[in-house]
């Protein structure tokens, strides 16, 4: 196994730990939101900046846990209905059709309060004044001022024309907010203070920027090049809805010369980190290049 394949294991064991067994439509449908699919970019992003500061493995857990619930809950969201009325996520049926809509919308609440429960925990090795540090990052992230901010741009764009501008707020915030938090939160696992830290949460705060809007413009290419078996989601599913991205605003051309300068300015801001970077540049090649 590589390191990615030993840290999807590795998160895939956490998380199988944390979602409680039992027969209870509540229960079966957040384990089925969570485990056993998805390519679980964010906890990867966890791991591998806690690599590149050299953090203890056992301390990262925990934040790459709480990322992948909030990002599977935003994702139970999205698929509903009223949002992307969407029939298929992870090669499954969504969770609105699996189960019943009620059930998705509690269900994604659920994953959203435990993700927070398991940051309030705790964290030995950690400060508390990191912990608080930690769960205003995922807070601010996925809340008012990012995730749900951005989604909630998403919605009222459909049938509209955006300015490149406005298009890359909606994608820093629906997409970039979560993967931001995943870089940084492992730049507070520590007890008080390491070395050159403000430097290096800088330095990975521009390589998170620009790898979470790239994660978005791919997103929006593989919408249009790939296949629904590929995606395990619906091909085409925002030309449907009308929504606004960056190859229907800017041209599929400009959209991928967008993405290889995103990879660029990616690459660049980790110029002053050694091979313990090496994952963090695996994954942002992955980013600009994937298919599903
Ligand atoms: C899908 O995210 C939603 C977006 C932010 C584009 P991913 O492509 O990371 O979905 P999974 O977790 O691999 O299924
Ligand atoms: C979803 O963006 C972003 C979040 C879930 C926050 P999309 O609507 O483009 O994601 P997909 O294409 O359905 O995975
Ligand atoms: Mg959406
Ligand atoms: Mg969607
Ligand atoms: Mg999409």
């Amino acid at each position: 196994m590589n390191s990615q394949e030993i840290y999807q294991q590795r998160i895939e064991n956490v998380l199988d730990a944390l979602l409680e067994k039992g027969e209870e439509p509540l229960c079966e449908s957040m384990r089925y939101a969570v485990l056993g699919g998805g390519k679980r970019i964010r906890p990867l992003l966890v791991y591998a900046s806690g690599e590149a500061l050299g953090v203890n493995k056992d301390l990262l857990d925990a934040p790459a846990a709480a990322i992948e619930l909030i990002h599977a809950y935003s994702l139970i969201h999205d698929d509903l209905p009223c949002m992307d009325d969407d029939d298929l996520r992870r090669g499954k049926a969504t969770v609105h059709l699996a189960f019943d809509e009620a059930t998705a919308v509690l269900a994604g609440d659920a994953l959203q309060t435990l993700a927070f429960g398991i940051l309030s925990q705790p964290l030995h090795g950690i400060c508390a004044t990191n912990q608080l540090k930690i769960l205003q990052i995922l807070t601010a992230s996925s809340g008012a001022a990012g995730m749900v901010k951005g989604q909630m741009i998403d919605l009222y764009a459909a049938g509209e024309i955006l300015t490149e501008d406005q298009l890359a707020t909606m994608h820093n915030h629906k997409t970039g907010a979560l993967i931001k938090a995943s870089v940084l939160m492992p730049t507070y696992c520590f007890e008080g203070n390491a070395d050159n830290l403000t430097t290096k949460r800088e330095k990975l705060a521009e390589y998170a920027d620009a790898i979470g809007l790239a994660f978005q413009v791919r997103d929006d290419i593989i919408d249009i090049q790939s296949d629904t078996e590929t995606l395990g989601k619906q091909q085409g599913s925002d030309s449907a809805s009308d929504k606004p991205t960056y190859p229907s605003i800017l041209g599929m051309d400009a959209a991928k010369e967008k993405l290889f300068q995103l990879h660029e300015k990616a690459l660049s801001s980790l110029s002053s980190f050694g091979r313990e970077a090496d994952l963090l540049r695996q994954i942002a090649e992955f980013i600009v290049k994937r298919i599903a």
